[in-house]
């Protein structure tokens, strides 16, 4: 029996990075993935990769997480064709590097836009969904900057610092209908975003890993797995981190 076999589960920022390593191990997993992200032609090619590699049922919804309208069409959609939602899983985030002194207004703007207020709005349009089933399994992309920042992302460090304190809170409320609240908090992984800095700090982030390397998106994706799961049914309000040694 595959872990997520009859679950819908809708990932956000899905078209690439960590979020498409999720809809792919989902996919893997027997759920009817709903894969999300701005750009419909990029992200009708990669769930066409995956209906051929798995035989899965995908399905494409691009919008802005930031957009309510848009946010709610989407979930008015999802409940027409499928009734309920088992899994979401808040991915879809942005990375803008800016010393304090020279963070231009544009880039808390869009940070809080995407990284906060996109979440929050999935989260209450999915508690509202898997509140009609009393169950469901919701899961947060923190970072390792939420807890421990670093020099040039204070913003973003803000704004995944925002998702473990939405995390918890709303796993405290959600916990009486058996809607479990949980966040990953990956460390240093080899997607578009950690690829777009400078060489020097790359090798100066890996040097501070003890395993020495970067993850892999699958990495994170596999963990995003158990909270999705019924292997983690007790669990909740938790944040796993996927660091390979980075903070401790
Ligand atoms: N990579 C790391 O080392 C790392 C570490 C810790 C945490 N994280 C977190 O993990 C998550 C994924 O990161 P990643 O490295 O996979 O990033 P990525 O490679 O840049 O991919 C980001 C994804 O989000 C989508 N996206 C961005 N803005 C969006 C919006 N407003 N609405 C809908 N979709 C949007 C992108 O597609 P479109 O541009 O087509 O919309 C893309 O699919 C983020 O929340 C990030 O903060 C990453």
């Amino acid at each position: 029996m595959k872990r997520l076999e009859n679950r819908i589960a809708l990932v956000t920022g899905a078209s690439r990075g960590i979020g498409f390593a999720i809809a792919q191990a989902f996919a893997a997993e027997g759920a009817t993935v709903l894969m999300n992200a701005r750009d419909p032609e990029v992200l009708e090619q990669r769930a066409a990769e995956l209906r051929q590699q798995y035989d899965a049922a995908v399905e494409c919804l691009p919008y802005n997480v930031s957009q309510a309208d848009a946010v709610k069409t989407a979930f008015a959609g999802i409940f027409q064709r499928h009734r309920r939602l088992d899994v979401l899983v808040n991915n879809a985030g942005i990375l803008r590097e800016g010393l304090l002194g020279m963070i231009p207004r544009d880039l808390i703007e869009d940070t809080v836009q995407t990284n906060i207020v996109g979440p929050l709005l999935h989260l209450q349009e999915a508690a509202r969904l898997m509140g009609r089933k009393q169950s469901g399994s919701i899961i947060n992309m923190s970072s390792i900057m939420g807890r421990y920042g670093s020099k040039g992302l204070t913003v973003y460090a803000a704004s995944k610092a925002a998702i473990i304190g939405m995390t918890v809170a709303a796993a405290k409320e959600l916990a009486p209908k058996s809607i479990r609240v949980n966040a990953v908090a990956p460390g240093f992984i080899a997607t578009d975003m950690s690829r777009n800095i400078p060489e020097a700090v790359f090798e100066e982030r890996v040097r501070s890993i003890g395993m020495g390397r970067v993850g892999e998106p699958s990495e994170v994706a596999q963990s995003v797995v158990f909270l999705a799961s019924d292997e983690s049914r007790y669990v909740t309000g938790q944040v796993l981190g996927v660091d390979g040694s980075m903070t401790i």
